[in-house]
């Protein structure tokens, strides 16, 4: 690893677990919650002060990286020239609010357009996981096996309930048959987990048909450091600056899921 790649990992870390700290701390005091787009969609005080936090780190030490954060506190980026921080300062925010467990710091580095490093971590749980693109993945200390293979009907997949019934996303036919053949099916209402969990084995596969580039910059180069794919739903990369469905799971398992239930959608 250079030596550039060593500070920003070393600093990240120091930064995502100030993050959880703050957070933690935020259990004890009133959280001021609003609405975004609608009445499900919300956002606290701590998503916003946690992004403002990373901004002004960020920025104090590299100030020529530029930053996209879900809240908007950091800059409109169109192009993916030099390095990008994606941050989600707090995935799962209706896990945060109503449960106050199950959400995440997410962040996501990459250079021109590459990924290559990822934090997401588990404050509740005290689990950071992260990879270096090249240097393996890691939860804590402990690093994180290669992916094996696993078949449909050993497989434990992750998707929200809301696909198997009527949205406007896709034809809850498509995914019903998938459901009944796995072993299991999970939820955990935070992408940022639900890919950390993949990278760790603990699932075998995530499905979902929209997320922003924050809740998956991370995931994507932890998943990819142990040998999982990561596509959007018809199998194609994802682009790093773009919403996208996404679908990520163990190499053959993936394109198993793909070639059966998902080609043609
Ligand atoms: C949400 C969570 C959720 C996913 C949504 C995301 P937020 O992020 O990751 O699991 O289904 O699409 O928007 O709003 O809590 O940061
Ligand atoms: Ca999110
Ligand atoms: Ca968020």
């Amino acid at each position: 690893m250079n030596d550039f790649w060593k500070q920003i990992d070393t600093y990240a870390k120091q930064w995502v677990r100030e993050a959880g700290a703050m957070i933690k701390d935020s259990f004890s005091k009133e959280l001021l919650i609003q609405t975004k787009s609608n009445p499900n969609d919300l956002v606290t005080n701590m998503d916003q002060e946690v992004e403002q936090f990373f901004i002004s780190k960020i920025k104090g030490t590299f100030p020529n990286h530029r930053i996209l954060g879900e809240e908007g506190y950091g800059e409109k980026i169109e192009t993916t020239e030099g390095v990008i921080w994606v941050i989600d300062p707090i995935d799962g925010t209706m896990n945060f609010v109503h449960q106050q467990r199950n959400f995440a710091i997410s962040v996501g580095i990459f250079e021109n357009g590459v990924g290559q490093a990822g934090f997401i971590y588990d404050v509740v749980h005290d689990e950071l996981y992260y990879a270096l693109k090249g240097h393996g993945a890691y939860m804590n200390d402990i690093k994180l096996p290669k992916l094996e293979p696993v078949s449909i009907e050993e497989a434990v997949i992750s998707l929200n309930a809301t696909w198997v019934t009527e949205n406007k996303r896709i034809d809850p036919s498509v995914l019903s048959p998938l459901v009944r053949r796995v072993r299991g099916t999970r939820s955990y209402g935070s992408a940022a987990i639900e890919l950390a969990y993949v990278a760790a084995g603990r699932l075998d596969a995530y499905i979902t048909m929209r997320l922003a580039p924050w809740d998956f910059a991370a995931g994507k180069v932890l998943i990819e450091e142990v040998g999982g794919v990561v596509t959007d739903l018809k199998g194609e990369p994802l682009q790093i600056l773009n919403r996208s469905s996404l679908f990520v799971g163990k190499p053959g398992l993936h394109e198993n899921i793909l070639s059966t239930y998902l080609s043609g959608n």
